[in-house]
């Protein structure tokens, strides 16, 4: 991606759905041989990915504008290697074929950029529920016929509590999920298993599952709140004035709480954020941690922001161990960043210049885009396919917000 910064953003833009809560959907999709019908869902390459995994088991996929039409019944038990390495998110289809056919083989979706990544808990709380679980060459095979009880997780993983209430939409007896995860993808996933026939409910502690006769439903995902906090940073590192349309504020608590303490102005309605900013704000410190604590996914782009602000910074990324792979890159446009363990510290500069740089994951790209929208210049972003997997029409959006951004292709423009 080519960007030619140092304009303010302004103007209105929509949020897609959530990527996160349409993955552990398509997925549910396996629980049935009912139609499933997955309204606003994004059209991105992860998105995609989910698709050709239930596919592979016997479930044909048709896009409608945003919907997705899934039917078909589930074919065979066994996910194909290629597509889980592509996708980790792909490893929750273990839990669903486990509950409903006795047995599933779902390779290790391995390590990644961002951290080791293990799915030790997943495991744990199958083995739990009664499977035999064993990993032979780099594939977890499970069988067993499972059974309710109480699944206590050590950390509150998003993709855990997932596979667990996935698992737990078709047996019979109650499963309780001790210290789940409660991010925003997390209850639409609950939403979209009740539609289907599962009793869940929600305590201080713990979810609880009964599971059921399930049927096909529709559904329709939650907005995507780390899409609308990335083009509010969008807004806010070009001091520009933005609109985020679609928005959910309720979701965005300790983001917007973090930009006004930075002197942003903010002005939430019930489905919208508006945001304007004017350089410098204040330096702040940041940790991020499980919902409702600042996300890890706002990270690298709350690192950009940062790096241009008054003074100092400090997040600590207390999530993932090794969610760093932007800071490099903002060296390279004129940031002064240094890592300490966990601990990014930021100096802030008045300004970035343009540079090329490699995005390594999706937010690292991210981060890398809303610094090149601040910086003098020309920035070249290489590895364009990351933001491909977690972004709708990026450039499309950036365009309406006024940046100069678009996509060179390797064979030309
Ligand atoms: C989900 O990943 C998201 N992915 C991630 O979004 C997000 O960063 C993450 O939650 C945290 O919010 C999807 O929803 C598809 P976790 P997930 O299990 O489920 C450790 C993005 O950019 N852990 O909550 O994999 C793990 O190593 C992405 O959109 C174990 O130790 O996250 C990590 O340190 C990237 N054992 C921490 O827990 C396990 O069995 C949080 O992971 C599972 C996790």
């Amino acid at each position: 991606m080519v960007i030619r910064g140092g304009r303010p953003l302004s103007g209105r833009v929509e949020v897609s759905g959530a990527k996160n809560a349409a993955l552990p959907a398509i997925v549910a999709s396996l629980l049935v041989d009912e139609p499933v019908v997955i309204e606003n869902a994004p059209k991105l390459r992860d998105v995609e990915t989910q698709l050709a995994l239930v596919e592979a088991l016997g479930k044909t996929a048709r896009w409608e504008g945003n919907t997705i039409l899934i039917r078909g019944e589930v074919s065979s038990v066994e996910a194909p290697g290629e597509v889980v390495s592509r996708m980790r998110a792909s490893f929750l289809c273990l839990g669903p074929l486990l509950a409903r056919f006795g047995e599933a083989h779902v390779p290790l979706p391995g390590g990644c950029v961002i951290g080791a990544r293990p799915v030790d808990l997943h495991l744990e709380g199958l083995r739990r529920l009664g499977a035999e679980v064993e990993v032979r060459e780099g594939v977890v095979h499970a069988r067993g016929k499972l059974h309710g009880g109480e699944v206590w997780l050590r950390y509150p993983s998003v993709g855990a509590t997932e596979q667990l209430l996935l698992a737990g939409a078709v047996i019979r007896e109650p499963v309780e999920v001790v210290n789940p995860a409660r991010e925003p993808e997390v209850v639409d996933l609950a939403r979209l298993l009740s539609a289907m026939g599962a009793e869940i409910s929600f305590s201080e502690d713990r979810i609880t599952i009964q599971g059921g006769k399930l049927k096909g439903t529709g559904h329709a995902v939650i907005p995507d709140r780390i899409e609308a906090g990335t083009y509010l940073l969008a807004g806010a590192i070009t001091g520009g004035e933005v609109e985020v349309v679609g928005a959910r504020p309720e979701h965005l608590t300790a983001l917007l709480a973090k930009l006004e303490e930075c002197g942003v102005e903010l002005a939430a309605g019930q489905r919208t954020v508006r945001l304007k900013a004017r350089a410098p704000w204040s330096g702040v410190e940041v940790e991020t941690s499980p919902y409702p604590g600042f996300p890890t996914d706002l990270q690298p782009q709350f690192t950009s922001f940062l790096a241009l602000a008054r003074g100092r910074s400090v997040i600590w990324e207390r999530v993932f161990e090794s969610r760093f792979g932007h800071v490099g890159e903002l060296l390279r446009m004129g940031a002064r960043i240094t890592l300490q363990g966990q601990a990014i510290l930021i100096e802030g500069v008045e300004g970035l210049r343009g540079a090329e740089v490699v995005a390594t994951d999706i937010r690292a790209g991210a981060a890398l885009v809303l610094a090149g929208l601040a910086a003098h210049g020309e920035t070249r972003i290489e590895g364009v396919d990351h933001l491909r997997r977690g972004y709708e029409n990026m450039e499309g959006k950036l365009a309406q917000l006024g940046a100069k951004a678009w996509v060179e292709e390797l064979n030309g423009t």
